[in-house]
């Protein structure tokens, strides 16, 4: 069983918003005189909701930053947790070796950035302790999940993005709406088959044996993909066979 670890507060004092805004320039400034993108800036603050969260997982672990863009999130495990064993996965080639560069501009940083889809199980390393995954968008939530249960990994910290039509399960959910009634309006018919994919993933992670926690790491008016799962394996028991089922009924879909 994955026991929760407290990190010093030292370490959680690390984790305010203007030294990740130091540690981003750190990496990501090339120049004295040039700042911070956008979308740079606007990281700041999930940086400041997903960083306590994975602190309180285990103390120096084999990170597996997923879907992980510019890999912002691991670079600042590696800067501002102090973690040592970093691995970053992302499938477009210009932001690897982005993140590749920034990872070489401060000292003391070790990150080996793997260019690859999340959903191919010969990208990861063995061993993977605690898997990131901020705004994985689409399917790319699905690949890391089933990555995570395949290989057992004790703790999955995820946070999706968009739910695009590539989620496998959004066929399901839709014909779940019809079935059930739901109006056509489409906001409210958005919002419950989003909401069926979430319940999916939730089982599906209850399921493979672990607890799971969903909950709002920003506010809001910050990102409206604001709900972070922490996932901690604890493996089979009797609830976890209860989740199967209600996990199969949901995926089969209505007969
Ligand atoms: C919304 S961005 C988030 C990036 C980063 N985690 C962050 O929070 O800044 C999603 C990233 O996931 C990458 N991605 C999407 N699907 C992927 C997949 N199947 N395998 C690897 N990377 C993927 C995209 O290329 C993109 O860089």
């Amino acid at each position: 069983m994955s026991v929760k670890y407290a990190p010093s507060p030292e370490v959680l004092a690390r984790l305010d918003e203007a030294s990740i805004e130091e540690a981003l320039r750190a990496f990501y400034v090339t120049h004295g005189d040039s700042s911070l993108r956008p979308e740079e800036i606007k990281k700041i603050p999930q940086l400041a909701g997903i960083l306590p969260v994975l602190a309180r997982t285990r103390p120096d672990p084999l990170l597996v930053d997923a879907a992980a863009g510019r890999a912002p999130v691991g670079l600042m495990a590696a800067r501002l947790l102090g973690w040592s064993k970093v691995v970053v996965i992302e499938r477009e080639p210009a932001r690897a070796k982005s993140a590749r560069r920034a990872a070489a501009r401060v000292p003391g940083v070790e990150v080996d950035v793997r260019e690859g889809d999340v959903a191919d199980p010969d990208v990861w390393p063995e061993g993977a302790e605690v898997v990131v995954a901020l705004h994985a968008c689409g399917g790319a939530f699905d690949g890391v999940v089933d990555q995570a249960v395949a290989a057992s990994v004790p703790w999955v910290v995820a946070v999706p993005c968009c739910y695009a039509n590539a989620v496998a399960f959004s066929d399901v959910a839709r014909a779940w709406a019809d079935e059930l009634g739901v109006s056509p309006q489409a906001p409210v018919r958005r919002r419950f088959v989003e909401s069926l994919i979430d319940t999916e993933r939730t089982l599906r992670l209850e399921a493979a044996g672990y607890r799971v926690s969903v909950q709002a790491f920003v506010s809001p008016a910050v990102t409206p993909h604001n709900l972070l799962w922490k996932a901690w394996r604890v493996g089979p028991s009797r609830r976890s066979a209860e989740a199967k089922k209600r996990w199969e009924r949901w995926v089969k879909g209505p007969s």
